[in-house]
């Protein structure tokens, strides 16, 4: 594996992914669709598979050899996780299974005080699980639910975003990059505007984290969620990192085992952070492998992560832009998707034909339906790029692209 002083190389990195070796209908797997999950390195397949060999027990309760080895390294996950987004302590990281259930957790849990008129604000561009919990607790509790307006290009329209953000905003909830349109929102600069309103930020880091640096306390975020499958680990481990004092405050989204200090027959004292809201047998394994997810991450380098998309992404663009009778959408600067359109075609019939070729994309409304009404199509097909791609990758796409318009006699 590189080390972070060596030129990064693809090559070297693709060796450490078994998938990437496999073949689709006898085609050269091509995996496009890494903003719906990363395929995963041997470093974490193997780190889970050890765990589940040699030392899988239960934790925080099994007082044995296997149970202090497995409730070792689950704690070391969160420290490692802490320490990956600038975060204080492990006591800033609570696990949950993914983005979703973090941004439900926060939906359930941040309830005190608000009362009916309160406002909340997100986007236009947000996934229906930075949408579809907030608008359920405004149903609920009589709350307005506001939308920063998306401008031409699929930037934040800067008024729509401080004629939004008022004295009546009490939760400020957006993502950092669209996994539509790969916009990257100045989270800093809106979590300044939030707070000076007197409203809690709360950021969807499902596509960010996996993608370049992040400084939760350089944005100053109160609560920042992101998934472990999309950054190189298994699935059914997310996080949400809240600062302490706002965690502290909250009432535990779950109750039972783990979560308590002491119960009685009359009332329960919930656990330290950030345990109180891990109820349950957690996802050990996973979050073992989580850690290992971090730990190639920080081997390789975010920052040269972040410059390899870059150079991927704009490549993809102009090669893409040059085929007539085809949209893409979002603005230029942009994380690792294009989201695009050949006239005539329906996403999931480009979908299909890529796949025929061995190259997986997306095609749909990637949980954006909101946003598919703004951009007046039912679906864009997507192609979303990671650490192991290539640019012989994305020619060979290209290439298949031509292929889509001649069977549709474009
Ligand atoms: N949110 C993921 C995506 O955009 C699943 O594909």
């Amino acid at each position: 594996m590189q080390s972070t002083k060596t030129i990064f190389d693809s090559e070297t990195i693709r060796k450490d992914f078994p998938i990437l070796r496999r073949k689709v209908h006898g085609k050269q797997l091509i995996y496009f669709d890494n903003a719906a999950t990363s395929q995963k390195p041997k470093q974490v397949i193997d780190a889970m598979d050890f765990y589940y060999r040699n030392y899988n027990a239960n934790i925080h309760r099994s007082i044995h050899q296997l149970g202090e080895e497995a409730t070792a390294k689950y704690e070391e996950a969160h420290e490692k996780v802490a320490g990956f987004i600038h975060a204080d302590s492990y006591e800033n990281i609570v696990f949950t299974k993914n983005t979703t259930e973090s941004l439900n957790l926060l939906a359930y849990s941040l309830t005190d005080g608000l009362k009916k008129g309160d406002e909340i604000v997100i986007s236009q561009m947000e996934h229906h699980s930075n949408f579809v919990p907030w608008q359920q607790l405004a149903k609920q509790r009589n709350l307005k639910l506001k939308f920063i307006e998306i401008d031409g290009e699929g930037n934040l329209d800067e008024e729509s975003i401080k004629n939004n953000i008022t004295k009546n905003t009490k939760i400020v909830s957006l993502t950092h990059v669209s996994n539509v349109l790969g916009t990257i929102n100045d989270v800093e600069e809106i979590a300044k505007i939030s707070h000076e309103n007197g409203a809690l930020f709360v950021v969807d880091g499902a596509q960010s984290v996996p993608h370049l640096p992040v400084d939760v306390k350089k944005i100053d975020a109160d609560f920042y969620c992101f998934s472990g499958h999309k950054m190189l680990g298994p699935t059914g481990i997310g996080v949400l990192y809240g600062k302490k004092e706002l965690l502290e405050r909250m009432q535990p989204f779950l109750y039972g085992g783990e979560m308590i200090r002491e119960v009685t027959f009359d009332d329960t004292k919930f656990n330290d952070l950030p345990w109180k809201f891990e109820a349950g047998t957690m996802n050990i394994g996973e979050g073992i492998g989580l850690g290992a997810a971090i730990d190639y991450l920080k081997n390789v380098g975010m920052k040269q992560i972040q410059n390899k998309d870059i150079k991927l992404v704009q490549y993809a663009m102009d090669k893409i832009k040059g085929i007539k009778g085809t949209t893409t959408y979002g603005p230029k600067e942009r994380g690792a998707v294009v989201s695009f359109n050949i006239a005539g075609v329906h996403a999931h019939d480009v979908s299909q034909i890529l796949d025929s070729d061995g190259i997986a994309i997306r095609a749909g409304h990637h949980c954006c339906m909101p946003l598919m009404s703004i951009l007046k199509v039912p679906a864009t097909a997507r192609a979303s790029f990671y650490l192991y791609n290539t640019e012989e990758e994305i020619d060979k796409f290209i290439g298949a692209l031509g292929k889509v318009k001649k069977i549709f006699a474009i």
